[in-house]
């Protein structure tokens, strides 16, 4: 009897490639951001995060700020949260696109890793349309410093663990934020809420996708690895969360408040921010802890 010809089929063999298939048909047909907010519903003169949301809630500063002046500073920080979307979609694009060109890996993750690529475009193209109807000319140069966050996304090798935490991290911390906003629609701008609504759909996948790498990877990697990465990969979390989480003195110029105040630091050591930011993170370092690596951000 003659051998069959084996056939031509790409059916993924792993559950990571399962997986990764079954995303990028979730993928498909993409749907641009850019087309899909109602940008008609985009006031300036409503609050862009609900109170309990904005850095300086809770504090006695904060009641004593008019409404509009919240209005102004709820704008602004969520402008600088936008930004820092930009510099991480920057990076895990830049970082995308270089992969292309090395010797190709399995194509199921080339071929995901190219719909995470146009649907990140497809989300830095919507924050910019934001900014360009509201604040063209926003300061963003210090997201492009050099820290260590910059250097691991830059540098750290697109298969490796310290890359993809960052990524995790880089997509979970902000999440968090994004859900807390959408389930406070009646308070915000309807374009804000377009905006977040997008972000978490993709997203949703793109976390998936980061999740069974992480687990994949740390689940290969010795203890003693772990705990030899652990204070830097701490470092970089640190960052992410601030970057997110707590504005520079420039945000709360911009909305108008008060220069001579060091609000950053009034941020910093509020309780309430300190709470909220303990709930936006908690599902990260979960995550982590679970692979045997345990994270803290203060
Ligand atoms: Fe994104
Ligand atoms: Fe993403």
């Amino acid at each position: 009897m003659n051998k069959q010809p084996a056939p031509p089929s790409s059916a993924p063999d792993t559950a990571s490639e399962r997986l990764l298939d079954q995303l990028s048909r979730n993928s498909t047909p993409h749907l641009d951001p850019l087309a899909r907010v109602n940008w008609e519903g985009l006031d300036q003169d409503a609050f862009w995060l609900p109170e309990a949301a904005i850095s300086l809630y809770g504090l006695p500063q904060y009641e004593n700020l008019t409404i509009p002046r919240r209005k102004a500073l709820s704008r602004f920080e969520f402008l600088n949260f936008i930004e820092a979307g930009l510099w991480l979609e920057s990076l895990f694009m830049k970082r995308i696109g270089r992969s292309l060109s090395q010797p190709r890996r399995r194509l199921p993750e080339l071929i995901y890793h190219l719909h995470e690529l146009r649907e990140e475009a497809g989300h830095s193209l919507m924050f910019l349309e934001l900014i360009r109807r509201t604040a063209p000319d926003l300061p963003n140069d210090h997201f492009y410093r050099w820290n260590l966050a910059n250097v691991m996304a830059h540098f750290a090798p697109f298969e490796s663990i310290a890359f993809w935490v960052a990524v995790l991290c880089g997509e979970e911390v902000p999440d968090r934020m994004n859900r807390f906003i959408r389930k406070h629609r009646q308070e915000i701008c309807p374009s804000v809420y377009d905006i977040v609504s997008i972000h978490i759909m993709d997203e949703a996948r793109h976390i998936a996708h980061a999740r069974d790498t992480i687990e994949q990877r740390l689940s290969l990697t010795p203890a003693w690895q772990k705990r030899l990465m652990r204070p830097v990969i701490n470092r970089v979390f640190r960052q992410f969360v601030d970057t997110f989480y707590f504005p520079t003195q420039a945000t709360y110029e911009l909305a108008g408040l008060d220069p001579d105040e060091d609000w950053p630091r009034l941020a910093r050591n509020n309780p309430h921010r300190i709470a909220f930011v303990d709930q936006c993170v908690a599902s990260s370092l979960r995550i982590l802890r679970d692979n045997g690596l345990q994270l803290d951000w203060r």
